[in-house]
């Protein structure tokens, strides 16, 4: 949601800016611009769109400097324009301010400068702080931009530059995600580590209510009084190589395709075979605690809601304790019932969204022990927990989540094992359960090697559909939202996931010859219920695309088509029922044209409420 990078060094900044945008890209695409400063003072490019624009734009007229910031945009005050696109600069237009975030009160910030004198271009937030910052400046930008921040409210992760001050670049963090990496001889400030990893893996992360200064010989952290702080540098896992596309089309698909790897590196270290049971220390929870929690609150957003629910039936079914799956913009806003007997797992592939995140510090402060599960190490939720599970799905990039959603339910199920063996698994069940999970990354690869099968599938029957339904039984119901999600955000398909028996209530009336209706439906406890409900659909004349189990002769018979899974346990079906529906999603948008890796109105990481 918006990325922000800034770079002081000897490199020229402009190129560096670009690129860097471009690995953020997947954080916003409504506009993008850079702010260069140079001996002409400071020169700034913007365009509404892509990174592309922005190199149209440039084309032919890179400006000059080793100081600068670049911003790429998911607008939220003000249409996507190039008057809107940041940087944004204050009333003298020597100094240019990038922000992620949103700015509470800045309407009545505009109003008392608007009274004395100022005039603004655009119609964001943003404009509006680079003014306050304005306001302040006397000769020190670190100053201007501490007394600009100490009147505002609202989130935000800024970077800020003066053409008065060629050595200096200040940056700030506040509710959205800001670090720094450290280089030889160089310093870069950005919203997550994509832009930097070229150049350097050290970096320090930034917690909210910090700013730094970053200057030709170093940073330094402080908060906005003058406190100076003292802040740990940390070596980054990830390499170049990894967020690149590698051949594939694009990221999507290669995210689909890494997700034997993805699912094996997830569990590796945690399974113990001989007691039957999982290792998961990073929890922080001793057997005691974990045996007195009475209760488990999951919270997420989005795909990471629906792993959630998979973990509801999970937990419920082998650890026998009341689960509650919120929404994390939900739960914060609804007086929630947590105490210090209850159990709040957060989950976020990016660690960084600000509901889920909210969540957590909501039930913290009522006492909770908060647990999270995520993929991006460092990230903010990932510090602000008790204790977790790193997901090491590695980086997703495609705006739609897969890999990650994967490596959730098996994060998932680690918990479920450690506290259904203190509760009342038994050994020869845990045993049987990892055995269950072992086989998975082979049974992937499997699916993935068939997946023309799909690209079929979905040319015949959903290449020209306008609606779809999904529809799935118990653990599997998850799976059905997931699927008509995954439709929806990239190939603009209206679709509804449903639990197949509640179809009845309501849904059933929209169910025409033109409706593909994609039941998942591997034989499992409830597989006659939804023998009985795909019935039901071809009784309508609805077109039937079953998930099955290989041998169901029974679906087979009834279905238009069908897409055959590897067996496995019950409660470990959707890490393989959603592959397909991953899979026939990617297939639907490619084939209408639409921007996989970049679908309309999203951003991977939403970091604002
Ligand atoms: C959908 C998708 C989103 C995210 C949601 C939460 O494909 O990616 O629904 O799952 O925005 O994001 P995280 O997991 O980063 O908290």
């Amino acid at each position: 949601m918006c990325g922000i990078v800034g770079y002081i060094g000897p490199r020229q900044a402009a190129g560096l800016l670009l690129e860097g945008l471009r690995r953020m890209e997947y954080r916003g695409y409504d506009s993008a611009g850079i702010a260069v400063v140079n001996g002409h003072g400071l020169e700034i490019t913007k365009a509404a769109g892509k990174v592309t624009m922005l190199e149209l734009e440039l084309e032919g007229k890179m400006p000059t400097g080793t100081l600068g910031i670049g911003h790429t945009r998911w607008a939220t005050h003000g249409a996507p324009t190039t008057p809107n696109a940041h940087p944004h600069t204050d009333q003298s237009g020597r100094i240019a301010v990038i922000h992620n975030g949103i700015i509470e009160n800045s309407s009545a910030i505009r109003k008392t400068l608007e009274r004395r004198g100022h005039t603004f271009k655009s119609e964001t937030d943003t404009e509006v702080l680079a003014h306050l910052v304005g306001e302040y400046y006397s000769g020190d930008l670190e100053e201007a931009v501490a007394a600009a921040l100490r009147e505002v409210d609202g989130a935000y992760g800024l970077a800020i530059i003066s053409a008065d001050e060629p050595g200096v670049l200040v940056a700030a963090r506040k509710g959205s995600p800001l670090l720094v990496g450290v280089g030889e001889n160089e310093w870069f400030v950005a919203s997550d580590a994509s832009p930097l990893l070229q150049y350097t893996r050290s970096v320090v992360y930034l917690d909210d209510g910090e700013m730094v200064v970053l200057s030709r010989d170093g940073y330094r952290v402080r908060n906005l009084e003058t406190t100076r702080i003292s802040k740990p540098v940390n070596q980054i896992e990830w390499d170049l190589a990894m967020v690149e596309r590698n051949g594939y089309p694009h990221f999507m698909l290669k995210e689909i395709c890494e997700q034997p790897e993805s699912l094996h590196n997830t569990l590796r270290g945690h399974l113990l075979e001989e007691e039957g049971t999982a290792r998961v220390t990073g929890l922080n929870l001793s057997d005691d605690q974990l045996k007195q929690v009475e209760r488990i609150v999951i919270t997420a957003c989005g795909t990471s809601w629906h792993s959630a629910l998979i973990g509801e039936y999970m937990l419920e079914e082998m650890a026998r304790i009341p689960v509650e799956v919120e929404y994390a913009s939900e739960f914060r806003y609804r007086n929630p019932v947590v105490d210090h007997r209850t159990l709040v797992i957060g989950i976020s592939q990016s660690g960084e969204t600000a509901d889920t995140l909210a969540a957590i510090r909501e039930a913290k402060r009522r006492g909770a022990r908060t647990v999270g599960l995520v993929n991006v190490v460092g990230s903010t939720i990932a510090r602000e927990v008790d204790g977790g599970i790193y997901l090491h799905a590695g980086p997703e990039v495609g705006v739609a989540s897969t890999k990650a959603f994967t490596s959730q339910v098996a994060a998932l199920a680690l918990v479920t094992l450690r506290i259904a063996r203190l509760r009342n698994l038994s050994i020869l069940q845990g045993r049987e359960f990892i055995q269950g999970l072992r086989l998975l990354p082979a049974q992937i690869a499997r699916i993935l090697e068939r997946s023309s099968e799909l690209e079929h599938l979905a040319e015949r029957f959903l290449g020209t559909a306008t609606n779809a339904l999904y529809l799935g039984r118990g653990v599997n119901f998850p799976v059905a939202l997931e699927g008509a999600l995954k439709l929806k955000e990239i190939s603009y398909i209206h679709a509804e996931g449903y639990p197949a028996a509640e179809m009845k209530h309501g849904p059933i009336a929209l169910i025409d010859e033109n409706m593909p209706v994609v039941f998942i439906a591997p034989k499992d406890a409830v597989h006659s219920k939804i023998v009985s409900n795909i019935e039901e659909v071809k009784a309508r004349g609805g077109k039937v695309i079953a998930l099955i189990n290989e041998g169901d002769t029974e679906i087979e018979r009834l279905a238009d088509a069908t897409f055959t899974i590897p067996v496995t346990l019950d409660l470990l079906t959707p890490i393989l029922t959603s592959i397909p529906l991953q899979l026939l999603s990617y297939y639907v948008a490619v084939a209408r044209g639409c921007n996989v890796d970049q679908p309309r109105n999203l951003a991977k990481s939403v970091t604002v409420e």
